[in-house]
């Protein structure tokens, strides 16, 4: 079952970097993947010193726009990047992590009690409080419809005035998807890092 799964979203990731970004769609990867992953440890790389940029330059948006405010994480793995936030949020009513992952967001929550981390897929479900910011890091391409899904998603779990956070890692398709994202919404600020590899992320924060 898994490995049929893996075949096809495979054969979809191909289409994907081929054709289905230049229309705005996504690549949702089902959840039976995402779960094998994280069992096998395939994302613990995330916490090695060459991964550590783009999150510290998520922190430093963080703390110089979101004033200390309460921290939707969305798609939060196992919990990384509330690593590199936990000295600026000290409060567990702050800070709700979610993940489509059951067993990323078990380890998140043996990793950092009492923090909050839920298993929710951001295609199904919206959490039912609303935050000061929210955050996509590397995984805002994961909605069917990135874009359009995006602004009615912050309808639902963005105070007024908040802001948003997103990351993501260099593929050329990201190009796409951060033009129709600058087109739609005026950027506080942004920032490209590069690791010591040569590998780029690019960091923005805006309020829609
Ligand atoms: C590249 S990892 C980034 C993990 C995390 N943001 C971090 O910084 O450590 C992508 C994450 O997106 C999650 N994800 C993918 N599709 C999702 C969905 N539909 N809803 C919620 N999480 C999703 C995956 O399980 C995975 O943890």
């Amino acid at each position: 079952m898994v490995t049929a799964e893996k075949v096809f979203y495979y054969i979809k990731q191909r289409l994907f970097r081929k054709f289905l970004y230049r229309f705005g769609i996504g690549s949702p990867v089902g959840r039976g993947v995402w779960e094998e992953q994280f069992k096998n440890g395939a994302w613990d790389y995330l916490y090695s010193e060459s991964e550590s940029l783009h999150y510290k330059s998520i922190v430093k948006f963080y703390k110089q726009y979101g004033n200390g405010g309460s921290v939707l994480d969305a798609g939060c793995g196992q919990g990384v990047l509330f690593h590199y936030l936990k000295e600026d949020i000290k409060d567990p009513k702050n800070y709700l992590g979610f993940d489509i992952s059951e067993n990323a967001v078990a380890e998140a929550r043996k990793t950092f009690p009492p923090f909050r981390f839920e298993q929710m897929d951001f295609n199904l479900n919206t959490p039912s409080e609303k935050f000061d910011v929210v955050i996509f890091n590397e995984c805002v391409y994961y909605f069917k419809k990135p874009v359009e899904q995006l602004s009615a998603y912050l309808d639902q779990t963005l105070k007024p005035g908040g802001q948003v956070i997103i990351s993501m890692f260099y593929f050329e398709e990201h190009a796409q998807l951060w033009k129709r994202y600058a087109d739609k919404y005026n950027f506080l600020d942004w920032e490209e890092v590069t690791n010591e590899n040569g590998q780029k992320w690019r960091i923005c924060i805006f309020k829609p």
